[in-house]
């Protein structure tokens, strides 16, 4: 099995990636599903989606036979009875972050050119400013997928990327952590997310106290 990266987190949890080789009647063998899973996996037609969806099932199956049965809440946030869940795919790679305690966020990235067009979406005054030109791209996508692993954390959906989450300056380099805040209303909370470039990938993940 092309599981592409497992390992344990500083604090508690483990992190899994999967680098999606196979097809999916592949996955369907390997999968035991139960009704309510099977009916979300109905409902998506798109192939590559379906063999993402797959390939974070099987992780969970397969290495945290404790999280079996993946609910979701309104807003689409994935939890079991016995740990805290996160999911996140692109391309070909998936990724799953479980936590016994805490709740935890995860997001994945294919580095290209296109973010540009939507960085005005998610990019604050602040963090263009600190960017350096010689790694911009990265850096922004390092930007822009600890925002969403921030937001999964989070759970509860509603958020503006520009002016409710904000990342601090930080130095590009092949892996490192990065410090951010949530300001909602009357949520705040300081945030430590953790990112690695993998090839063409950036991972981004979390787990800490709500
Ligand atoms: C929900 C969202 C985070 C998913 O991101 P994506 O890039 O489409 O997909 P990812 O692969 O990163 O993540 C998908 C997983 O996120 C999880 N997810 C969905 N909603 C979630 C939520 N509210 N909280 C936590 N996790 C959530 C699901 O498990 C999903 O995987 P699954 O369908 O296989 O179960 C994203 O679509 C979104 O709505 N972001 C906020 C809106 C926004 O403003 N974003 C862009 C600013 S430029």
């Amino acid at each position: 099995m092309p599981l592409y990266l497992q390992k344990e987190l500083p604090q508690g949890g483990a992190l899994a990636l999967w680098r999606i080789e196979e097809a999916e009647n592949w996955f369907s063998s390997q999968l035991s599903l139960s009704a309510e899973n099977e009916t979300e996996l109905a409902k998506i037609a798109h192939p590559r989606r379906r063999l993402q969806w797959m390939a974070c099932r099987l992780m969970l199956q397969k290495l945290f036979p404790e999280t079996v049965n993946v609910y979701k809440s309104s807003s689409g946030k994935p939890s079991s009875k016995h740990a805290h869940i996160a999911i996140a795919h692109a391309r070909e790679l998936a990724a799953v972050l479980v936590h016994p305690t805490l709740p935890c966020g995860v997001d994945v990235e294919l580095i290209e050119i296109k973010i540009q067009l939507i960085a005005h979406k998610f990019l604050s005054e602040k963090e263009r400013e600190f960017i350096n030109p010689n790694t911009y791209l990265q850096q922004l996508y390092i930007i822009w997928s600890a925002k969403e692993t921030m937001y999964k954390w989070y759970g509860l959906g509603e958020m503006d990327f520009r002016k409710n989450l904000s990342i601090h300056s930080f130095e590009y380099k092949d892996s490192g952590e990065l410090s951010g805040e949530i300001e909602k209303e009357n949520f705040k909370s300081h945030l430590k997310i953790t990112y690695e470039i993998h090839g063409d990938y950036v991972v981004t993940w979390m787990a800490q106290k709500l």
